[in-house]
């Protein structure tokens, strides 16, 4: 088997910002793209969070800079940028990996609820890509949708809402931003990550039924999104623009 971690796919001393860097598929995203020869900041409101991720970062030999961004804020994203393009000789790949959920059924989730993950998941992707497109001269934005784009989840009415409105945008952003910028989003099935609490946990009723419902046996680990972020954000992607990869084990593809 191919030792991914080898694999460099051309990303020596490119600028990359990785928005919800700091923990989960995002903190896998920037680490890979160290590892990779990437500069990278990764980011997202914990001071102290943003502080390790970035001391990692040092240590795999990345040009980087500690940022926290709120991506609620459209001031915060722009400080980002600024501080990015101060810090990187160029930006050339912007992720956007933040996220939130709240769970409750349609019935009950409150308004602030709903409107903090749209908010997070679909209208801050639009403002980072509106600040960053302006800044960027070429190359990538990757943003991280999810399979409940376009699977129903229960108790997760705004964070569905939200994933299908990126999809949407990702789409419409690929149209505007060609051919300078390629936008493309992944949508991943079940990842153990701090966003999926203990829902994920081995020896859980609910990861059992994930693992048996799945073709693959299993959950991804975040180093496997990662490889699909690196994959478009890289040449051999060059042709690849307004789409939305899945990878779900088979999850959603299976007539289980
Ligand atoms: N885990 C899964 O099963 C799964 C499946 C499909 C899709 N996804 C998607 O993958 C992405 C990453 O999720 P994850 O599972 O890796 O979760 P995670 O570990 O909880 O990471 C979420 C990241 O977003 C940051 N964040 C949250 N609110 C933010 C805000 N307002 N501004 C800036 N950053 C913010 C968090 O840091 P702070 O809280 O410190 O700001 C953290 O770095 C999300 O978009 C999620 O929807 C996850």
């Amino acid at each position: 088997m191919v030792n991914q971690s080898t694999i460099t796919n051309g990303f020596e001393r490119s600028g990359v910002v990785v928005i919800g860097g700091t923990t989960g598929i995002g903190r896998a995203i920037a680490l890979r793209l160290a590892q990779a020869d990437a500069d990278v900041i990764a980011t997202s409101r914990s001071r102290d969070a943003v502080a390790s991720i970035t001391a990692e970062l040092r240590d795999c030999d990345a040009t980087t800079t500690a940022a926290t961004c709120d991506v609620r804020d459209r001031e915060s994203i722009e400080q980002l940028c600024d501080t990015a393009m101060a810090t990187l000789d160029s930006i050339d790949l912007l992720v956007n990996s933040a996220g939130t959920v709240g769970t409750a059924s349609v019935l009950e989730m409150s308004e602030s609820t709903f409107e903090r993950d749209i908010d997070v998941c679909l209208t801050g992707v639009y403002r980072a890509i509106q600040v960053f497109g302006r800044a960027m001269d070429g190359g990538a934005i990757v943003n991280i949708s999810s399979m409940s784009a376009d699977q129903a989840r229960e108790n997760r009415p705004a964070y569905c809402a939200a994933k299908s409105g990126l999809n949407g945008l990702t789409r419409a952003a690929a149209a505007d931003l060609a051919p300078d910028i390629r936008v493309n989003a992944v949508a991943p099935g079940f990842v153990k990550t701090p966003l999926a609490g203990d829902k994920l946990d081995d020896g859980s009723s609910f990861r059992a039924t994930v693992d048996e419902r799945t073709p693959m046996g299993r959950v991804a680990t975040p180093e496997e999104i990662a490889d699909t972020v690196l994959f478009l954000a890289s040449n051999g992607a060059s042709f690849m623009t307004g789409e939305v990869l899945t990878i779900d084990g088979g999850y959603d593809s299976s007539a289980q």
